[in-house]
């Protein structure tokens, strides 16, 4: 774990990616297609309730360690994909048009992927241990997922700005958007489901239904609704409703079209 903290350590971005900054130095809600604050809005969720759940593990019960560490590493399993999906296909288009673009988060990727190998390593060392011993090395893992967390969200905030401000200077919402669609297709169902799972409760419905539309176009309709029904346990009847109903509209107008 001396990767995540060793980042933490030696970060020199301005101050203003620490969050410290007053209000005026965040950017304005563009009106411009953002590739990142939707799957970021998840996976701030999916840290939040992971953390959370490692916290509040009882070391000595079996189960309930089984249950957690399996849960963090499937979510870690999500973050080298997430980190994958933006190597893949969002470096390569920044660095296209804007040489030297992505180079510093590339950079932090790598550490990022070596933080979450150890991580992956802590858990299945942890679910090994008996019973009597896993006190300490619980705290351990609960403490460098933090710091993992902590890095994270500076490295988001990065992106969301720095990052969207040479996307939007250099790309058209239409390619920006063949990006993203390129991203989803790329995924499996069984992947969509596990973002779904953190989707339902991070994003306004403004911002999921187009999500769903989206993703309604390249499956058969009864495996949409699977999908669509899977999402309302992580959701108010209230808040499921209002989704249906948006998805609805956007497949209503898209038909009108
Ligand atoms: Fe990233």
């Amino acid at each position: 774990m001396e990767i995540v903290m060793k980042t933490i350590a030696q970060d020199t971005r301005p101050a203003f990616d620490a969050g410290l900054s007053p209000a005026s130095a965040l950017p304005p809600v563009a009106p411009r297609f953002d590739l990142y604050t939707g799957i970021h809005k998840a996976i701030r969720v999916g840290c939040a309730e992971t953390l959370t759940r490692l916290g509040a593990v009882d070391a000595d019960d079996d189960d309930e360690v089984q249950t957690m560490t399996g849960a963090l590493v499937a979510f870690l399993a999500q973050m080298r994909s997430h980190v994958m999906h933006e190597n893949r296909f969002v470096h390569p288009a920044m660095e296209a048009r804007r040489p030297g673009s992505a180079s510093q988060v590339a950079g932090e990727h790598e550490e990022h992927l070596a933080a979450i190998e150890a991580l992956e390593r802590e858990a299945f060392a942890l679910a090994a241990t008996p019973a009597a011993l896993r006190r300490e090395p619980a705290l351990r893992l609960y403490r460098h997922f933090a710091l993992f967390v902590a890095e994270n969200h500076q490295h988001m905030h990065h992106e969301e700005t720095v990052h969207n401000a040479v996307l939007w200077s250099a790309y058209s919402d239409a390619e920006l958007l063949a990006i993203e669609l390129a991203i989803i297709g790329s995924q499996s169902q069984q992947s969509m489901a596990g973002w779904l799972h953190w989707f339902a409760p991070a994003l306004a419905t403004a911002e999921l239904a187009p999500v769903l539309a989206g993703a309604r176009g390249g499956m058969p309709a009864d495996v949409f609704e699977t999908l669509l029904s899977s999402m309302a346990a992580r959701q108010s009847p209230e808040r499921h409703g209002k989704v249906r109903a948006a998805v609805e509209a956007i497949a209503a107008a898209q038909a009108a079209a």
